[in-house]
């Protein structure tokens, strides 16, 4: 399984409503694309997460590095990995408020203070990246119904 993360920066305001939107959108579109993942939002940058077939997901990232609502400062391709994490979110929007249910509003600042400023290793990275994917799933084990009703 191909997966990468990366950071962007807004361009513009985004609400909680306007973010809703994106996610519900990207989560239609990443269904047909076996595509699965996450998005954060705090204090104007963006953290997404992706899986699914390397070209796939390398077009994807295209179309969304072209999307000029936001300026895509950081990617990260993760090493190959033996499963999908997140096998029921194809785009789940994840609030403030569900960092903070699993404790991750400081893991989550933690890495993106590290990505931006190289001062890690990208295996210090990816060991976040990794306890924060654990987290969520086990999280959200008993909430299987995304955000998102099924089509
Ligand atoms: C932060 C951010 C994340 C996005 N994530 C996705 C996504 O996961 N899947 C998706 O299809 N579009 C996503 N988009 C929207 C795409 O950039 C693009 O607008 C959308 O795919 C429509 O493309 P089109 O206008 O070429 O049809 C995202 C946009 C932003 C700003």
């Amino acid at each position: 399984m191909y997966a990468l993360v990366y950071i962007s920066k807004a361009n513009q305001p985004f609400e909680p409503s306007t973010l809703h939107a994106l996610a519900d959108q990207a989560n239609r579109r990443n269904r047909l694309l076996s595509i699965t993942g996450f998005l954060t939002y705090k204090k104007g940058q963006f953290l997404q997460y992706l899986e699914g077939k390397e070209k796939a997901v390398d077009n994807l990232m295209n179309t969304i590095q072209n999307d000029p609502r936001h300026t895509v400062v950081k990617i990260i391709n993760l090493p190959d990995q033996p499963q999908r994490y997140l096998s029921e979110w194809h785009m789940r929007y994840l609030s403030v408020s569900d960092l903070g249910a699993v404790s991750l509003d400081d893991l989550l600042v933690d890495t993106l203070n590290k990505l931006d400023t190289d001062i890690y290793s990208k295996e210090k990275v990816l060991e976040i990246l990794r306890r924060i994917l654990v987290r969520f799933s086990r999280y959200f084990e008993d909430k299987p119904t995304s955000f998102f009703p099924p089509l």
